[in-house]
């Protein structure tokens, strides 16, 4: 119940005050820390000398919490979740790495429970791992391992399968060409679409992470390769199948390599369960959250194991390098723009029809937001709650209202980053925040 209280607290202040006011500082809706700090907490220890003045001082602090409305969605008791998608009737579609968990696309049934979806057939490959090919899992229709899913603007789910399900806790297997796919539902879930890569593309040791679909013309998806062996941003020409890669190795996609985040106060460094079971940074991990601009013409994208935050002109990526076009690889390179440090690592990110570009903040707890018309990353909404924001959706419904919805897993507190140790505590959340603007559709 402890948590609960602080979002009663924002829905009256919020209220009151305005939301949308950043990003002055305090932002509308963090509590007022006189009335906080008097009235909320015990007073410190203040017996040094036993001065009654001290009783007095109001000591400036951090409250923990900006921004509007923070709402709790859903609470999993079940599955550990990554991926969020919210159609326009409010469905929610969410994701779950497995494992041995019987599914890994799933909608709510309620506000704490959830199940396969479409159906469970879908959920339900033959196997996980090829017996005729150790070390590898196999080539199917069903679903492996989805890592995100996300609602387009016509109200359809795309779900990414990574092909690569992590078996006996934590071994992930590599990929044949036919199980890492994108794969089209109508909301119905009737399957219209489905999509595999070339071993070219999708390497057996890839990773891909996350899409963002471009309806416009003959549509395109954008798909980072977060593996820290393929950094890479993949091209997927929705009309002809044909799929390609851009930037690889590149600085922007690519982990730095002494990169130590700070979570919840904590200088954090890996200790992975693999060899060489030994004390790292946290530079292991590649491109991986990605947003489109609301027009189409950039993505935005940043390694999860950096601070740094980039974007590229999509028309440089739709030019499939090859022959036709042999500088195509090196023409988009050069068109990479740094924008500079975001203040945080991110994971999901996301935009709005006026082009904020969303982005989960995990080292302050917090989602930000950069705005491109002034080159700056703003506060958007901070919570204790919001323990590492893992993927972001914005939503409009048709009952009203445009939201971001987040999916906050601990992802750093799991056994493969604490030394085999699972310090994560159930139930993991979504939750969502109101925004001013709407979904971008990303239609003609
Ligand atoms: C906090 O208290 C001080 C001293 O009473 C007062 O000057 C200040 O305006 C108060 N701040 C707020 C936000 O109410
Ligand atoms: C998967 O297996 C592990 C190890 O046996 C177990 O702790 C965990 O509860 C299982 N997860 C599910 C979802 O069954
Ligand atoms: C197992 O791997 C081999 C070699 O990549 C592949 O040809 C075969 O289709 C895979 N098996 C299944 C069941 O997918
Ligand atoms: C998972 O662990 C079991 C028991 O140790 C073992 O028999 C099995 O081969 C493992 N599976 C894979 C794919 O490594
Ligand atoms: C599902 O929705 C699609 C698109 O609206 C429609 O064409 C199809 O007939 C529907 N299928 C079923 C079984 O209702
Ligand atoms: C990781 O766990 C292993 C096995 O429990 C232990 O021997 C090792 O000391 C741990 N490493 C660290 C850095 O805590």
């Amino acid at each position: 119940m402890a948590l609960l209280l602080p979002f009663i607290l924002w829905a009256v202040a919020a209220a009151a005050q305005g939301v949308f006011d950043f990003p002055e500082y305090p932002p509308a809706g963090t509590p007022d820390p006189n009335s906080t700090l008097a009235n909320g907490a015990a007073p410190y220890p203040y017996n040094v000398y036993e001065d009654p003045g001290l009783a007095q001082a109001r000591i400036h602090y951090d409250t923990g919490s900006y921004g509007p409305t923070l709402e709790l969605v859903h609470a999993y008791y079940n599955y550990w979740p990554t991926g969020v998608g919210v159609a326009s009737d409010g469905s929610i579609f969410t994701t779950f790495s497995r494992g041995n968990e019987s599914y890994t696309l799933a909608t709510f049934t309620s506000t704490t429970t959830e199940e396969a979806w479409p159906n469970q057939e879908w959920n339900t490959p033959a196997a996980f791992a090829n017996e005729s090919n150790p070390g590898y899992s196999i080539a199917t229709d069903k679903l492996l391992l989805v890592q995100a899913v996300v609602v387009d603007g016509l109200d359809r789910v795309w779900a990414l399968d990574t092909g690569r399900p992590e078996v006996n806790g934590s071994y992930l297997l590599a990929q044949v060409p036919g199980g890492p796919k994108i794969v089209g539902f109508y909301l119905n879930g009737t399957n219209f679409a489905t999509y595999t890569f070339p071993a070219n593309v999708v390497y057996a040791d890839s990773s891909i992470n996350d899409i963002r679909l471009d309806l416009r013309g003959e549509g395109y998806a954008y798909i980072p390769d977060s593996s820290p062996n393929r950094p890479g941003i993949i091209v997927l020409n929705l009309a002809t199948g044909e799929s390609w890669r851009h930037l690889d190795g590149h600085p922007s996609v690519t982990p730095d390599n002494g990169f130590v985040p700070v979570y919840d106060g904590v200088p954090f460094y890996l200790y992975p369960v693999t060899s060489p079971y030994a004390v790292n940074n946290f530079g292991l991990y590649a491109a991986d959250g990605i947003a489109l601009s609301p027009d189409g013409e950039y993505i935005y994208f940043a390694p999860l194991a950096s601070r740094q935050f980039w974007r590229i002109p999509t028309s440089y990526l739709k030019v499939k390098p090859g022959p036709d076009y042999p500088s195509a690889y090196m023409l988009a390179k050069r068109a990479v723009e740094h924008l500079g440090e975001s203040g945080s690592n991110a994971d999901g990110m996301e935009t709005d029809s006026s082009g904020y570009i969303y982005a989960g903040a995990p080292e302050h707890n917090a989602v930000t937001r950069y705005n491109p018309a002034t080159g700056l990353v703003e506060p958007f909404v901070r919570d204790p709650a919001i323990q590492w924001p893992d993927t972001l959706a914005v939503a409009t419904l048709q009952s009203g209202g445009s939201y971001v919805y987040f999916t906050c897993n601990q992802l750093w507190l799991g056994p493969n980053y604490q030394n085999g140790t699972d310090l994560r505590t159930k139930p993991w959340a979504m939750f969502r925040a109101p925004i001013e603007a709407q979904k971008a559709t990303q239609l003609d």
